[in-house]
């Protein structure tokens, strides 16, 4: 998948402005602060639905200006495909190829990316949450199958946190396994999706961990829960655990078990790294399982995702930075820095420097 073009309306801090991208490495450079996460974020929103950093599209949209618009001209291997986003304060509209989608997962797959920012680290760091939302963004892109399953399973799983709630007890007893059921047929779904998804990312995060360390450290990742059998029998044992848990579901007011809180294991030559990796681990990780990311989608989609690098040149160091061009050579990538020639010697790019939300 490559990204062509994309114009920025009453975006962020752009007024109007469009940008043209190579195949290759694209380079958006300048000072801090004029726009260079912006525009990575526009293209990340135009493939996911999703903006990285807020829950409200409100702060998409030009301070003064009363909705936003982000147009990318791309191209799959189907051919030519146009993504347009009408941002409002209180809605939004997208349209693929001029027809407006009824639902976000219609969106899903027409082109994929991978973003990697220097906040990426939570994804080893932080809590679960954060691998969590990892392998939903991922995996929704290449399964529209497993986005909807999702946004189900949460419906229903706030449903059921409020029926948890709920003083009348025989009523909570006669009404949990009505939803209990409908929960574990889109739980099975979520977790196996995430099991295939992880059998083929553990290997390529090994191999590029160890490729980033020459070969001094071992990158593993794991489901911290293992399930056995198909989706009914995924299904059959979720729904034992939430019945083995219904005292303790009701005592904490919410539901316990279930893919909501999964999480994965990952260890450096053996040891847990959230709790002991250091700064330069934690990024050499990081960046391993989104680089694995782009061969997953390339595995899944017969193509590569664009891939979007927004500040992470300027915390690697020289061999890395060097690996990691290496790495995505075959990638159309978006990479954002303050000093182009610093982090890229010489390797052929095309560079645009952005001022103050305009292309100079
Ligand atoms: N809705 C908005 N309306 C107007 N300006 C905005 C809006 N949202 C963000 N900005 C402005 O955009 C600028 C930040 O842009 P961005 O995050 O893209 O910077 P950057 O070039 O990536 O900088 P850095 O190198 O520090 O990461 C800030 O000056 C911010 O005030
Ligand atoms: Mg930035």
């Amino acid at each position: 998948m490559k990204i062509k073009k994309l114009f920025l309306q009453n975006f962020r801090n752009y007024e109007a402005e469009t940008f043209e991208f190579s195949d290759g490495l694209n380079v958006l450079f300048g000072k801090n602060a004029q726009g260079k996460t912006n525009c990575a974020e526009a293209v990340f929103y135009l493939c996911t639905g999703a903006s990285l950093r807020i829950r409200h599209d409100k702060q998409l949209i030009r301070m003064g200006a009363d909705h936003a618009f982000i147009q990318a001209e791309a191209e799959n291997r189907y051919g030519k495909v146009t993504i347009e986003a009408t941002i409002y304060e209180n809605k939004r509209e997208i349209r693929v190829n001029g027809s407006k989608i009824a639902k976000n997962a219609d969106l899903m797959g027409h082109i994929n990316s991978v973003f990697f920012s220097p906040g990426e680290l939570r994804l080893i760091q932080d809590g679960p949450d954060e691998r969590r939302r990892f392998m939903n963004i991922s995996i929704s892109q290449t399964s529209p199958a497993y986005y909807t399953a999702l946004l189900r399973y949460n419906k229903i799983l706030d449903q059921r946190n409020s029926l948890l709630k709920d003083k009348d007890f025989n009523l909570v007893m006669d009404t949990l396994p009505v939803w209990d059921e409908q929960l574990c047929s889109y739980a099975a779904i979520i977790v196996k999706k995430r099991a295939e998804f992880l059998e083929k990312l553990a290997p390529y995060a090994k191999e590029y961990h160890a490729l980033l360390t020459d070969g001094a450290e071992e990158l593993l990742i794991k489901p911290d829960r293992k399930y056995e059998g198909d989706e009914a029998e995924i299904a059959k044992t979720l729904l034992h655990r939430l019945e083995n848990n219904y005292e303790k579901d009701l005592r904490l007011g919410f539901t316990t078990v279930g893919p909501h809180r999964d999480d994965l294991d990952v260890t450096i030559n053996g040891i847990d790294a959230k709790a002991y990796a250091s700064q330069g681990q934690t990024r050499t990780a990081a960046l391993a399982l989104k680089l694995s990311e782009v061969q997953i989608f390339k595995a899944l989609s017969g193509e590569y995702p664009i891939l979007v690098l927004d500040d992470v040149m300027s915390e690697l160091d020289l061999k890395r930075r060097k690996k990691l061009l290496g790495c995505i050579a075959d990638v159309q990538t978006i990479l954002t820095c303050t000093h182009a020639e610093r982090v890229l010697y010489g390797a052929e790019c095309n560079k645009i420097r952005i001022d103050n939300g305009r292309i100079i």
